[in-house]
């Protein structure tokens, strides 16, 4: 049974635009896997904690192989209880709304909480960063209420699934949807643009549905 972890990055709830497609998509999803279990991790109700000097004090003591202690070994703990659930699902489901170009500070903060050496990348001079985790997907809804691909800088520019897709490419991830619903507020033709953004949600969940075990 495979395991999938939503992760919630829009505070909109039910007026967001992501969660839409995020919504057909994991319906699609467990229509053809019915024993799919899924976990929501909420970005915007979820007691995330702060990543402060004490979580980069464990963060760099660990990448130089020194020992964790007091405080810092506290802080070590709080990171490995919020790396341990993402580390536990098989694929992901991101939401991530466009946020002045980027994405929105809690999907940061969450991401800095996360990539520890050792459990998501692995580094040396030689070679550099290395992903750690194996045979995981994702799939990514990206929205904006102004940009939209090829549009003149004027527009905005994507520092949102430029920077995601980076990231999960840096943690192994090689295998990723990208879902874009775009633009969200700024469009002749609303109706298209949705559907077309729904019909993509639909044949990337057929194509997840034969990558999951
Ligand atoms: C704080 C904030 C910043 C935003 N920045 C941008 C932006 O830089 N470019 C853009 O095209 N839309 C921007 N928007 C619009 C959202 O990306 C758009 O409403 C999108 O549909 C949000 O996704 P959601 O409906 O899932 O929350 C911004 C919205 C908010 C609330």
């Amino acid at each position: 049974m495979s395991k999938l972890l939503y992760v919630v990055g829009s505070p909109r709830g039910g007026e967001s635009r992501s969660a839409v497609i995020a919504d057909r998509y994991l319906a699609a999803l467990r229509d053809r896997l019915p024993d799919l279990e899924v976990d929501v991790l909420d970005l915007w109700h979820e007691a995330l904690p702060e990543f402060d000097g004490d979580k980069a004090a464990a963060k760099m003591t660990v990448i130089g192989g020194g020992n964790l202690a007091g405080r810092v070994r506290t802080a070590w703990e709080d990171i490995t209880a919020v790396t341990s659930r993402f580390t536990a699902a098989d694929h992901y489901l991101f939401t991530v709304p466009m946020w002045n170009g980027g994405i929105p500070y809690r999907l940061k903060l969450y991401i800095d909480l996360l990539m520890q050496p050792g459990i998501l990348f692995g580094f040396n001079p030689q070679d550099g960063y290395t992903g750690l985790l194996k045979g995981k997907s994702a799939a990514a809804v990206y929205t904006s209420g102004v940009y939209q691909p090829g549009m003149p800088p004027a527009f905005g520019a994507d520092f949102h699934a430029s920077y995601m897709d980076y990231w999960l490419r840096a943690i192994g991830i090689e295998q990723i949807e990208t879902l874009r619903y775009q633009p969200t507020l700024r469009s002749t033709e609303p109706e298209a643009v949705l559907s077309a953004a729904l019909s993509a949600a639909d044949a990337a969940a057929q194509r997840t549905a034969l990558l999951l075990p």
